[in-house]
Parts: C-alpha cells; sequence; structure tokens
C-alpha cells in the first residue's frame, strides 16, 4: 500500500509544488487542502504516513492545526513536518511542545523536503512494524496462555475422573457441590475471579480417596471407629497429592482437600482448625459437601429430605458450619433449587421442601 501523504497549505503554488515532490519519492499517494479545519475533518479515522502542514494559513495556524490534529484518533503518533520561515524560532518551539516531528524552512529546498519526508516515513514504517509485531506476540501468548488454562482443566477433570472410578460417589455429587460452593462463595461478596477458581477447584475436594481401601470406602454400612479412622486420612492424603503442582488450581484444591472437615469450632479433622484458622474456601465447601451429601443416597444412608437436611445446616451453624456460609447458602435457596432439578441423579429422591 502506498504511503498516505496529508498536506495543507492555504498557497496554491506551494501544494502544487509538495505534490510533485511527492511523487518524486515514490510509492506516495498524496491528499492536498488549502484550508485546515478541512484536512482536520477529512483525517479523522484516516490513516496517515505523514503530514506536511504550513505555519501561516488564515484559518487557523500550523500550532493549532498540530494540536487538533494530534487529539484525533490514530493520530497520536504520525509524523508531522511543519513549514516555517526561517526566522520563527519561538515557533519551532512551540511546534516541537505540541508534537511536531520536524521542520521545513521556507523557501523550500527540493532536496531537504526530500530527505526530510524519507526519514519520516522509515521511522513511520518500523513504528506499525514493531506495532504488528507487537500484536503478533500478544496472539502467540494469548493462543499459549489459552492452552495451558485448557491443559489445567483436562488434568483436573483427569483427577476427578480417576477418583470417581473407586469412590461411590457420584460425578453428579461433585458437580452439584461445586456449584454450591460457588453460589456461597457469590453470596459472600467473592469476585468473579474467585468464583472460578473456587468452582474448579471444589471437585477436587475428595481426591484422597482414591488412597482409602475398598472394604472401607465401599462399605454398605456405618463405618466403625478404627475404619472412620483410617477415612479421615482422606483429606491429608488429598493434600499430599496436589500440593506439588504449581498450578493455582490444584494448589487450591490441596488446599480445600485438606481442611473440607475442618469444623467451626474446632472438632473436625485432620488439625482440628477452629473458626477463620479454616481457610474459607474450605469452610465454604464444607457446607455445600455436607448439604449434597445429607440430600443423596450413600451406600450407607438414604438420602435426607430438604427440610431436614436445612434444619441440621441451621443447627450446626457455629458448630460444624461457618454461620455466614450457612446463610449465604440460604440465601440463595432459589438457585440451590435449580442446580438440584438441573443436576439431579436417578436413585436419588428428590423430594420437594
Ligand atoms: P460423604 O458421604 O461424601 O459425606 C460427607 C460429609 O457429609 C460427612 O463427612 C458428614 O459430615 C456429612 N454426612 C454425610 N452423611 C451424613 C449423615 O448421614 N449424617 C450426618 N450427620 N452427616 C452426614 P464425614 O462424616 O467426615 O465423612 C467423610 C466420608 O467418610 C464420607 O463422605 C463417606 O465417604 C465416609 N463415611 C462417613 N461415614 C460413613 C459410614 O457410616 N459408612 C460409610 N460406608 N462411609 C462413611
Ligand atoms: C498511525 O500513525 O497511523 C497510528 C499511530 C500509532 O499508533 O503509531
Ligand atoms: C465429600 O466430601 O463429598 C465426602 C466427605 C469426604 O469424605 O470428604
Ligand atoms: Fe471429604
Amino acid at each position: 500500500m502506498p504511503h498516505q501523504i496529508l498536506i495543507v497549505d492555504d498557497n496554491n503554488v506551494n501544494l502544487i509544488l509538495f505534490s510533485v515532490l511527492v511523487k518524486q519519492l515514490g510509492n506516495c499517494q498524496e491528499r492536498t487542502f488549502s484550508d485546515p479545519l478541512e484536512a482536520l475533518i477529512w483525517a479523522e479515522n484516516k490513516p496517515t504516513d505523514l503530514v506536511v502542514v504550513d505555519y501561516r494559513m488564515p484559518q487557523i495556524d500550523g500550532l493549532e492545526f498540530i494540536r487538533r490534529f494530534r487529539q484525533l484518533p490514530g493520530h497520536a503518533e504520525t509524523p508531522v513536518l511543519m513549514v516555517t520561515a526561517d526566522s520563527q524560532k519561538d515557533v519551532r518551539y512551540a511546534a516541537l511542545d505540541l508534537g511536531a516531528s520536524d521542520f521545513l524552512t521556507k523557501p523550500i529546498d527540493r532536496l531537504e523536503f526530500m530527505s526530510r519526508a524519507k526519514n519520516l516515513l522509515a521511522l513511520q514504517d518500523s513504528r506499525h512494524k514493531l506495532a504488528d509485531r507487537a500484536t503478533w506476540l500478544a496472539d502467540e501468548v494469548r493462543k499459549a496462555t489459552s492452552e495451558l488454562v485448557e491443559r489445567e482443566r483436562e488434568t483436573v477433570l483427569l483427577l476427578a475422573k480417576a477418583a470417581e472410578f473407586r469412590d461411590p460417589n457420584t460425578g453428579a455429587h461433585i458437580l452439584r457441590m461445586a456449584m454450591y460452593s460457588q453460589l456461597i462463595g457469590s453470596a459472600l461478596g467473592l469476585s468473579k475471579a474467585e468464583q472460578e477458581l473456587l468452582l474448579e477447584a471444589a471437585p477436587m475436594h475428595d481426591i484422597g480417596k482414591v488412597g482409602i481401601p475398598d472394604d472401607i470406602l465401599l462399605k454398605a454400612g456405618k463405618l466403625d471407629d478404627p475404619e472412620f479412622e483410617i477415612m479421615k486420612r482422606h483429606a491429608r492424603i488429598g493434600y499430599e497429592i496436589l500440593r506439588e503442582s504449581s498450578s493455582i488450581v490444584l494448589q487450591t484444591g490441596a488446599e480445600i482437600a485438606h481442611s473440607h472437615h475442618e469444623k467451626f469450632d474446632g472438632s473436625g479433622y485432620p488439625d482440628g482448625l477452629k473458626g477463620d484458622e479454616i481457610p474459607l474456601f474450605s469452610r465454604i465447601v464444607a457446607v455445600a459437601d455436607v448439604f449434597d451429601a445429607l440430600t443423596s443416597a450413600r451406600p450407607y444412608k438414604v438420602a435426607w429430605t430438604l427440610e431436614r437436611a436445612v434444619a441440621y445446616l441451621k443447627d450446626q451453624s457455629g458448630r460444624h458450619f461457618d454461620p455466614r456460609c450457612v446463610g449465604a447458602l440460604l440465601e440463595k435457596w432459589d438457585d440451590v433449587l435449580a442446580i438440584r432439578v438441573r443436576f439431579g441423579e436417578q436413585g436419588d429422591v428428590a423430594q420437594g421442601r
């Protein structure tokens, strides 16, 4: 594409002279205006590689032209060559301040014009090349990042799937509890990014169950005390599996796996953490996980009704659960019901309230 050159001079003889010179530059297309105001209207959003503007003009002078031109979209950096009389030093300083790139002195010396114009066009070319390169780089980075994010999602899903193979809890449980967790997070005012992180990390809370023997994990009846002691290990095992990852999602999963069975009053496991010592995400997941466990069938229990589950959450508010997290889930009750309907499963009795 030829260079676009805008020439603004009230003197028609000069316009013709510049046009001739521009043609000699080669690969250039000029647009001439004797009225600077018309030139400004035309220049808006027009890609322009060089502006040649006279200083003394009747409508507005060259300084005012440059000031207005610089404010037009796309012209913050467009090279501007201003034509002044030799003596006007103060005009030159003012023009430099306003963003003139270079000057020409009247009367116009052809060779000087040619070399200054070529320099400015070369500058403009390299600026465009740099901008193209920056766009290209940003594009590549965006592609690489989205591939990474995609791969991380895949890793998380594969992990969850591996755990599901042995866990009698269904994929639907994991999905619902993750969505309840996000609901609680949003009611608590977490940012969108935090909610997203919670949604992605919560499904890994029980990954440590891969380390629990079948006869305990799949037991149809109630666990005895020694069996439950072994079952409790799933929290720390999950943490050990995930903690070394450099991925934020997996690290967050590690934290949740570690402390999702801590209780607000300090009576939980594995560390007996209390209140705010328990990471917020884990306090959130505790409510979401137990609520869904209660309202789902398990090999060792039938599904509770919603009323009974809600009564349990309220009763355990401040004991097992952070009261704010219980309040947050109840605040989003309509969404909770919608998730139950949408992600229910056969075998689960979805009783109404
Ligand atoms: P899970 O079945 O996903 O249950 C998660 C949590 O929901 C439990 O954590 C508990 O806080 C709550 N929960 C589930 N069912 C009931 C219930 O019937 N009554 C009450 N009050 N709370 C309930 P918890 O107790 O730390 O158990 C962790 C995991 O250990 C359970 O995950 C489950 O996989 C296993 N588990 C717990 N108790 C038994 C049991 O009696 N038999 C068998 N086979 N597994 C059990
Ligand atoms: C242009 O001069 O056409 C665009 C200004 C720039 O961003 O470099
Ligand atoms: C669950 O969190 O879904 C079950 C409770 C546990 O074993 O972690
Ligand atoms: Fe668990």
